[in-house]
């Protein structure tokens, strides 16, 4: 299948500090360390910074993005958005904020994660994986996924961007791991704890066009 028309390039998350991805100092991934963070348990999100976050809280950044999402897709009251690997709510939690009145679900693989969403998102997260999102066609105004979609393996992204235009009657944003250079690459790879797609911005706008995926898009760099 081919794409009848890619959306833009177009970074909303420029203000979250996790766009650019510093590596730290004397530490690169390890094939046990990669194992455990795949599993998407509290090791990921709030154990060790060998194996993922190094604590996933609370700090207010995503308001700034939630309010350029909302300003650039013309969310108000009543449109519908699904955020696809949600973790624990944090985006939704700030657009229920900055949109009043809109309906938010989430979607996301770690179990450990949607038992730590917020009281006020509790009831919209789902468990499962973005390879088969158990919602109708076009019933979303929006669906993003951040950082999420290069965790699946190459065919199951293709069906999970599938995915993503299946149930979006609107608008749509990926952002994915890429890099620009060698140099980002080798880090990347160094780095890498989770993802198993990733590839320069090409390799990605060919992926988007095998998928038939239409939506806008952005990369998160590790420099
Ligand atoms: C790097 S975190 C990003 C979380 C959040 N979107 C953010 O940007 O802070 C990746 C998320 O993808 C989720 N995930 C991994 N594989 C998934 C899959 N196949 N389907 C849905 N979610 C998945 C993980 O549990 C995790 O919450």
């Amino acid at each position: 299948m081919t794409s009848e028309i890619l959306g833009r390039e177009l970074n909303l998350l420029d203000r979250c500090p996790r766009t650019h991805r510093p590596l730290a100092k004397n530490r690169s991934a390890n094939d046990e360390f990669r194992r455990i963070a795949r599993l998407f348990g509290r090791e990921y999100f709030d154990g060790d910074r060998t194996t993922g976050y190094g604590g996933y809280r609370y700090d207010g950044r995503w308001i700034p993005i939630a309010e350029r999402i909302r300003d650039e897709y013309g969310l108000t009251a009543g449109h519908r958005v699904l955020d696809i690997g949600c973790a624990k709510g944090f985006l939704m939690q700030d657009m229920i904020q900055v949109i009043p009145g809109i309906e938010i679900f989430g979607l996301d693989i770690s179990e450990y994660a949607l038992t730590q969403a917020t009281e006020n998102v509790q009831t919209c997260v789902v468990q499962g994986t973005a390879q088969h999102l158990p919602f109708n066609d076009n019933a979303f105004d929006l669906v993003l996924s951040i950082n999420t979609l290069h965790n699946l393996p190459r065919d199951a992204c293709i069906e999970a961007l599938q995915e993503v235009e299946r149930v979006s009657r609107g608008h749509r944003y990926v952002q994915v791991d890429s890099w620009l250079n060698e140099a980002q690459q080798k880090n990347l790879e160094l780095w890498v704890l989770t993802a198993l797609t990733y590839m320069d911005p090409d390799g990605w706008r060919e992926l988007f066009r095998v998928a038939g995926y239409t939506g806008d898009y952005c990369w998160t760099l590790t420099e």
